[in-house]
């Protein structure tokens, strides 16, 4: 077994984000197959087949045939330890998108050739953002009609406003797609065979040097030609990459490509995995210095938790990512929040449809701890003498608002566990009126999607129905101000301001209109208003 140092240093952890559709699912797939994870296509997850893995556990999702929650494969390849985190598509889980992100080192993008930067790109996009961290692209379908390669580089810095730098360049487009071209090689890579659809094995590379005389056999004259003059264009751009500006976000990587047929997915990947950061060092808010993931002591924090995986076992997972050390099942962690030491006694990965224990890991990688219920998102975890705390996870400010009543008053329990736990998780944010039990409940969540999984996964894992009725507040405001030092009832907001409590027992405002945000900022000069809430 490799020293700890080399351990760490090999590791790889990404998301991939795209609008849905444009192929990211595939393109997990086919990593999966060059890398000899999976034998055949079609097994991490076919919408229209019988096969479903474990991202798609959820009835929603396969009957919608969006990607819901996020799981987590891992590979190894060229000598690195890959760690894919899959985020859902919809805009309506962008939340969930971003607690992903939170433990990735970097992002790919993948777009639709035909289609180029598509609203779900965009917004998830600027989610990426905020984190900073290296943004690559992969223009997909290069097997159909495709648009022209520069007037995609040119939207995607456009509408994202980000650089872009051009890795390989497409050699002809749809039928006519022969291969890419490396431009730090500077060699073609011509695709041997057709191309068929739902390739299931890895294309067959010819490569050769621009300008040689094969080149017209193997990609055409004419679009050897094309590429000639493409390559001449793009070099008297002149620029070379500039490592600097990827690493913070500011420029991204371009990579041509068409998953279901496989050409160019291998190319993408060498360099990907060239180019990536091994584990990012992330903020100790104790001492406010970065903890380095080569430190010999075990740290990470949880990004997520899931509940009722799998029907048999109704357990729930946190996943925690690694940010120092290594993991080891079994070992004793001491849980920040908690104030406690716990045995991390189950470690669980997950990949394509078997959970596998984990009986190590290491800094990048994640892992699914078993959580009888202590856990809450963004908690630390770590042992040696210092201790160290991760920063909190800012939640988004809920942008919809319905109240949940149970149907069946008799299965009051179930309901208010169904609606705690699934809050916890993350999934919505639940509010009470102050004085109000929980037989009635305020959820708020990013988009209408969240709320048929909740009505759904109630009904499925807790045996609850639930009445959905959707209020009419757009805004919400958390008091920072300190609650004993001013009365929440008699705080002075208009008639149709709704006062709150959160699941922590903050206290909010709900209203209907930014006018009402206006009033009660010029009525209560003394309180404190917050956008976000966070996760204490
Ligand atoms: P997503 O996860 O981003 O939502 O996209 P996904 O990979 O599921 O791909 C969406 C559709 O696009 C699928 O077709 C898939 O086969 C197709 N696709 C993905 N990559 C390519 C590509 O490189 N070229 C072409 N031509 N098509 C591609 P579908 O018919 O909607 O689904 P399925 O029945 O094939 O699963």
């Amino acid at each position: 077994m490799a020293p700890l140092a080399d351990q760490i240093a090999s590791r790889r952890t990404f998301a991939i984000i795209s609008h849905p559709d444009a192929g990211k699912t595939t393109l997990t797939e086919k990593l999966l197959l060059y890398t000899g994870s999976i034998q055949t296509a079609g097994s991490v997850k076919g919408k229209s087949s019988s096969k479903h893995a474990v991202s798609d556990w959820m009835d929603i999702e396969k009957e919608r045939g969006i990607s819901v929650t996020s799981s987590v494969l891992q590979f190894t390849y060229d000598g690195c330890c890959v760690n894919i985190l899959d985020t859902p598509g919809h805009q309506d889980f962008s939340e969930d998108t971003y607690r992903t992100l939170m433990a990735a080192d970097a992002a790919v993008m993948v777009i639709d050739a035909a289609k180029g930067v598509e609203a779900q790109t965009k917004k998830l996009f600027k989610v990426c953002t905020l984190r900073h961290i290296p943004i690559f692209t992969f223009v997909n379908k290069l097997d159909r009609e495709a648009r022209d390669p520069f007037d995609l580089m040119e939207e995607i810095e456009s509408v994202l406003g980000i650089g872009t730098y051009p890795m390989n360049w497409p050699i002809g487009c749809g039928q006519n797609f022969r291969g890419v071209f490396n431009r730090r090689a500077r060699r073609v890579i011509a695709f041997e065979g057709d191309g068929h659809a739902n390739a299931t094995k890895k294309v067959a590379e010819i490569e050769a040097e621009l300008g040689a005389p094969e080149l017209g056999e193997l990609i055409g004259e004419a679009n050897h030609e094309n590429l000639m003059d493409d390559i001449e264009l793009l070099d008297g751009a002149g620029d070379e990459l500039d490592y600097a500006a990827v690493s913070c976000g500011k420029l991204s990587p371009v990579f041509f490509g068409s998953a279901l047929t496989n050409f160019g997915v291998e190319p993408f990947l060498k360099e990907f995995l060239r180019l990536a950061p091994s584990p990012l060092p992330y903020t100790d808010t104790l001492t406010g210095e970065q903890v380095d993931p080569q430190r010999d002591d075990f740290s990470g924090f949880v990004f997520k938790i899931q509940a009722n995986m799998d029907k048999n076992h109704r357990d729930r997972i946190a996943f925690v990512r690694i940010c120092s050390g290594k993991f080891e099942r079994g070992m004793e962690a001491f849980h920040m929040q908690g104030g406690k030491k716990l045995k991390l006694a189950t470690g669980t990965s997950l990949m394509a449809d078997d959970r596998a224990i984990v009986d190590e890991a290491y800094a990048g990688d994640i892992v699914g701890l078993f959580d009888p219920g202590i856990f809450s998102i963004g908690d630390t975890v770590c042992t040696g003498k210092t201790h160290v705390q991760f920063p909190e996870i800012p939640t988004f400010a809920p942008e919809m608002f319905s109240r949940i009543t149970q149907v069946n008053t008799l299965k009051r329990k179930q309901f208010v566990k169904g609606m705690e736990e699934l809050a916890q998780e993350g999934a919505i944010q639940i509010f009470r009126e102050p004085g109000f039990g929980m037989e009635s409940v305020i959820v708020g969540v990013v988009g209408v999607l969240q709320l048929e999984v909740l009505e759904q996964r109630l009904k499925s894992e807790y045996g609850v129905e639930v009445r959905r009725t959707g209020l009419p507040y757009t805004d919400v405001r958390w008091i920072k101000t300190d609650p004993k030092t001013f009365e929440f009832s008699s705080l002075n907001v208009t008639r149709d301001t709704l006062k709150v409590e959160d699941m922590r027992g903050r206290r909010l405002l709900l209203f209907t209109s930014p006018w009402n945000v206006n009033w009660a900022v010029d009525k209560n000069p003394d309180i404190e208003l917050s956008e976000v809430g966070n996760w204490e």
